[in-house]
């Protein structure tokens, strides 16, 4: 079993996307194991894309992440991470698949829906940078 952080972004909120978003994880067996709803500050939008600090979106990244509340998810499965990865599709939503979130639902390369760790090390500092012990489940 492996763990991967999720977030639906602003842009999935305030599109009313949760429900999708999740629909598809449920059925293709990512068992939602913690979730919450945040609203995070510039401040904590730049830490959770600290790795990104010097590229040229980063500001308005941040921005856009901090701009209303996002759902932060922990998805538990057999290659949760990857599996995450291919039904988000690419970055760039004019890459992503047909069938992929990004593809249905993105407008731009930035406002892209959904974030998901890239390995397994990016998904353990993820988690833990939402979320304790205490707030994820076995079940
Ligand atoms: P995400 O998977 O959350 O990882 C970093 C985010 O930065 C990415 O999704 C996009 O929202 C954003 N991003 C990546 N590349 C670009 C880019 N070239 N221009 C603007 N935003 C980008």
């Amino acid at each position: 079993m492996e763990r991967t952080l999720s977030i639906i972004k602003p842009d999935g909120v305030s599109k009313r996307l949760i429900g999708e978003v999740i629909k598809r994880f449920e059925k293709n067996d990512l068992r939602i194991v913690a979730m919450k709803m945040v609203h995070l500050s510039k401040k904590e939008a730049e830490g959770f894309y600290a790795v990104h600090s010097e590229r040229p979106f980063f500001d308005s990244l941040t921005n856009f992440m901090s701009s209303g509340p996002i759902v932060v998810m922990v998805l538990e499965g057999k290659g949760a991470i990857k599996k995450n990865r291919e039904l988000m599709g690419a970055t760039n939503y004019k890459e992503a698949k047909p069938g992929t979130i990004r593809h249905e639902f993105a407008s731009s390369i930035e406002q892209n829906i959904v974030h998901g760790s890239d390995s397994p090390e990016t998904a353990s500092t993820e988690i833990a940078y939402f979320l304790n012990a205490l707030e994820i489940f076995d079940y």
